[in-house]
């Protein structure tokens, strides 16, 4: 039995499902009869499997607490804006109302610098390859395959090609490449009708980073494939990680998956 492997299947198992640790029938009669597995392997099996559960409850445990920090900075952020507009607009010269926009300064600028060490923190943890990064789980993938095949994989680890919603997970997916990766954005049932794999469209999702330059895409250059470019990647060949560009799905690229925890 590979042990990787085992790991690998524990992944979806955040949600608190024990179920996968049950030992199938057919295992057991293997390991029982000793040709297989020595004896140790269960142990470390179990080991192993009480140290992902532990991880994996430590990232739970830091979602909520991340969330629930945003949901106090947000509110923080409003009364402080509040409090200072009222001060500047009214010049109350009050020296309690002074001292109390002070500390509301004081703690505001505590909880923001918390907020963003934070951040830093969150997208440089890291469970079995996958890169957990402001409510997502990122899993950038070495091997080269056309696209629907990496959304295949994707899927068989209980995740899907990437959904890009907003400018930091832009920015931060950007920063994490060297060369072009697919995400989940194709238009292969209607020309011209981009939408993620999640059937979401780029008018749902407020935001696209198609490259804007010459040549400006989506394209849909027929001159390599007759059918042309029906699926997206972040990145081209010639260097430029930024944006996105329209590629034919039959091109072998490495990929990025997610999934939420
Ligand atoms: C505001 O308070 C300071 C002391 O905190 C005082 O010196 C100043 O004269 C006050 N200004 C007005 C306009 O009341
Ligand atoms: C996170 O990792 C990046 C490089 O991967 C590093 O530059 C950065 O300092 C790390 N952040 C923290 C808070 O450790
Ligand atoms: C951007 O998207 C990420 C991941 O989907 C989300 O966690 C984050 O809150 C979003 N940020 C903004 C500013 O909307
Ligand atoms: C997207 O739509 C297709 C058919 O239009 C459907 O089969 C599929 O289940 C949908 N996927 C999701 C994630 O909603
Ligand atoms: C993608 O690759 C798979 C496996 O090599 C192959 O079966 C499939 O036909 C390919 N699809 C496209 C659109 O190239």
């Amino acid at each position: 039995m590979d042990p990787v492997h085992e790991s690998n299947d524990y992944m979806p198992a955040l949600g608190g499902k024990f179920s996968k640790y049950k030992v199938n029938p057919i295992q057991l009669q293997e390991r029982e009869s000793g040709v297989i597995s020595p004896k140790w392997t269960k142990v470390l099996l179990i080991v192993l499997g009480f140290a992902l559960v532990f991880a994996l409850g430590g990232l739970c445990t830091l979602g909520i607490l991340y969330n629930n920090k945003l949901a106090d900075f947000e509110s923080l952020n409003n009364q402080h804006i509040m409090v200072s507009k009222q001060l500047s607009a009214q010049k109350i010269n009050n020296t309690i109302m002074k001292k109390e926009f002070k500390d509301l300064t004081a703690r505001y600028n505590t909880l923001r610098e918390w907020l963003s060490f934070y951040d830093a923190q969150t997208c440089n943890l890291s469970v079995d390859g996958w890169i957990a990064c402001r409510g997502k789980l990122y899993l950038f993938n070495s091997d080269k395959l056309n696209w629907s095949s990496s959304q295949d994989v994707c899927i068989s680890k209980g995740a899907d090609l990437v959904t890009i919603t907003n400018q930091t997970e832009q920015n931060y997916l950007v920063s994490k490449i060297k060369e072009a990766h697919w995400i989940g954005l194709n238009d292969l049932e209607t020309e011209g009708h981009w939408v993620w794999v999640n059937n979401q469209t780029l008018t749902e999702t407020g935001v696209q980073f198609w490259f804007m330059d010459s040549p400006r895409q989506p394209d849909n250059w027929r001159n390599q494939d007759p059918s042309g470019e029906n699926c997206a990647s972040l990145g081209d060949e010639n260097g430029n990680f930024q944006s996105w560009f329209d590629a034919s799905c039959k091109k072998t690229r490495k990929f990025i998956c997610e999934k939420k925890y």
